[in-house]
């Protein structure tokens, strides 16, 4: 397996994005970290590169959303480092109402960060791949995009869906050439997304669990993994299969 030396990753500042640059940082790994917090990617870049003096920790400011920055961001991070061997989408957004409760505004922000600006971050992954023809994409979906979520988690879930659906076509489109493709679906992780979603998250696994796992999947390179995979394979596999009234009461 070759290792992926040069990693960016999207929504770094915070949560899954901060962890799996820890541990990257501690495996040796140079990293091109962004977000819109630059002065929590720039104490975190600090930290990295004093307890890891061997990598480089290169930052930039980006809204995902601001489209054209992110082929600008992608392409100026791949200048610095000489490259770049991995990129992980992995920026995205929690907000989501009952559709048709008077919310679009959040909803259609979500879709559009979790998913446009997750199609954008693709191209412009995809473009440096292409020209090296080499490099790994991973794209960071959830386990709400197993099937239709009620309540505040339909748009959330609609946009992991098509976040999904984005990462597989990719793999089938690359198939037989040295670039990979993996899509991660999380279950849920400790972070401030979940610490924001009111205390109604069964089963969450700790940051540092979450990390863990997540790192370990994307080194896997599997095409499809979902994280921790206990218990979010097996669950992922009874929840399609339940009736819709059973399955709105359990999620
Ligand atoms: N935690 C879970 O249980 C869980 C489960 C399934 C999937 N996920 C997915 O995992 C990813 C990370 O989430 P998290 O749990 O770590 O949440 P988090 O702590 O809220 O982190 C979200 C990250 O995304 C960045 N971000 C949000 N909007 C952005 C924008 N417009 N432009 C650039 N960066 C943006 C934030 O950075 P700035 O605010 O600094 O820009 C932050 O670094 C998300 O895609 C989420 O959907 C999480």
């Amino acid at each position: 397996m070759t290792t992926r030396k040069r990693i960016l990753i999207t929504g770094a500042s915070s949560g899954l994005g901060e962890g799996m640059a820890r541990r990257f940082a501690a495996a040796g790994r140079d990293l091109a970290l962004c977000a819109r917090r630059t002065d929590r990617l720039d104490t975190l870049a600090a930290e990295l590169t004093e307890r890891h003096p061997g990598i480089r920790v290169a930052t930039a400011c980006l809204d995902v959303n601001a489209h054209d920055d992110v082929f600008t961001v992608f392409r100026s991070f791949a200048d610095e480092l000489g490259g770049l061997d991995r990129v992980i989408v992995n920026a995205g957004l929690g907000k989501g109402q009952p559709i048709g409760t008077g919310y679009f505004a959040a909803n259609r922000q979500t879709v559009e960060t979790n998913l446009v600006a997750a199609l954008a971050q693709c191209e412009a992954a995809m473009e440096l791949f292409r020209e090296q023809n080499a490099g790994h994409l991973v794209v960071v979906s959830s386990f709400s995009a197993i099937r239709g979520m009620p309540r505040n988690m339909t748009a959330y879930g609609a946009s992991k869906a098509g976040a999904a659906a984005l990462a597989d076509g990719i793999r089938a489109d690359v198939h037989g050439t040295p670039i990979r493709v993996s899509t991660v679906l999380p279950g849920f992780i400790e972070s401030e997304m979940t610490s924001r979603s009111g205390g109604r998250t069964p089963l969450v696994a700790g940051a540092d669990r979450g990390a863990d796992s997540l790192v370990k999947a994307i080194e896997s390179e599997r095409g499809t993994a979902y994280v921790p995979p206990w218990p979010w394979t097996p669950l992922s596999v009874l929840l399609k299969a339940l009736p819709v009234g059973v399955f709105r009461k359990l999620v």
